[in-house]
């Protein structure tokens, strides 16, 4: 692990920085992904939605935003919306970082299953899933449009210890 990567959760922030790291978080999202497939990181994320963790890494106390997740806790399963590395810090272990991070938050909160969907064509995103214990469980055809295929994905969190 990178000694100077540190990973937490926007509701750990006071209103200013929380409301900055979520357009920080905004930007690198549509850059990212299609406008259709953009999660709506918007300021009431830390008003509200209790349930709704968005969590963030940064490289020391003053860098920005260089990766983050999105989860959503329904009683014993989470749905894992989201995770991105900006594009330039990618291939350096933060990905595994973070999986890491939610899956001991998750497992030491009583959660028992993480769940999400996944492209098909997301090779990377998958091998990071797969290495992380998650199971392909079933597959959509036309799940994100037409031809591309979206897959359901599991891991069981009592299976394996931290
Ligand atoms: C998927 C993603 C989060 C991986 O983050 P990362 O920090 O680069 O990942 P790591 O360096 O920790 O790599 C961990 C594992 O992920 C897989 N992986 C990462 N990049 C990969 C690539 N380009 N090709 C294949 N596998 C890859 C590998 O299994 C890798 O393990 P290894 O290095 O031992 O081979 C990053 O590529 C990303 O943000 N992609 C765009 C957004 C996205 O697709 N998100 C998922 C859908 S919401």
């Amino acid at each position: 692990m990178r000694a100077d990567l540190n990973i937490s959760d926007i509701h750990s922030l006071g209103k200013a920085q929380a409301f900055e790291t979520l357009a920080q978080i905004a930007r690198v999202e549509k850059k990212t992904f299609p406008a259709k497939e953009a999660f709506a990181f918007g300021e009431e994320l830390w008003k509200k939605k209790p349930n709704t963790k968005v969590l963030y890494a940064t490289l020391g106390p003053h860098s920005s935003v260089i990766a983050y997740a999105v989860y959503v806790r329904q009683k014993g399963v989470a749905l894992l919306h989201k995770v991105c590395v900006v594009e330039g810090y990618r291939r350096q272990g933060v990905g595994m970082e973070l999986m890491n991070y939610i899956r001991q938050r998750l497992q030491k909160e009583g959660c028992q299953y993480v769940q999400l969907w996944v492209d098909k064509a997301r090779d990377a995103a998958r091998s990071l899933y797969v290495r992380n214990g998650f199971e392909e469980r079933e597959e959509i055809p036309d799940y994100y449009a037409p031809g591309r295929k979206g897959i359901r994905m599991v891991l069981d969190l009592g299976r394996d210890g931290p």
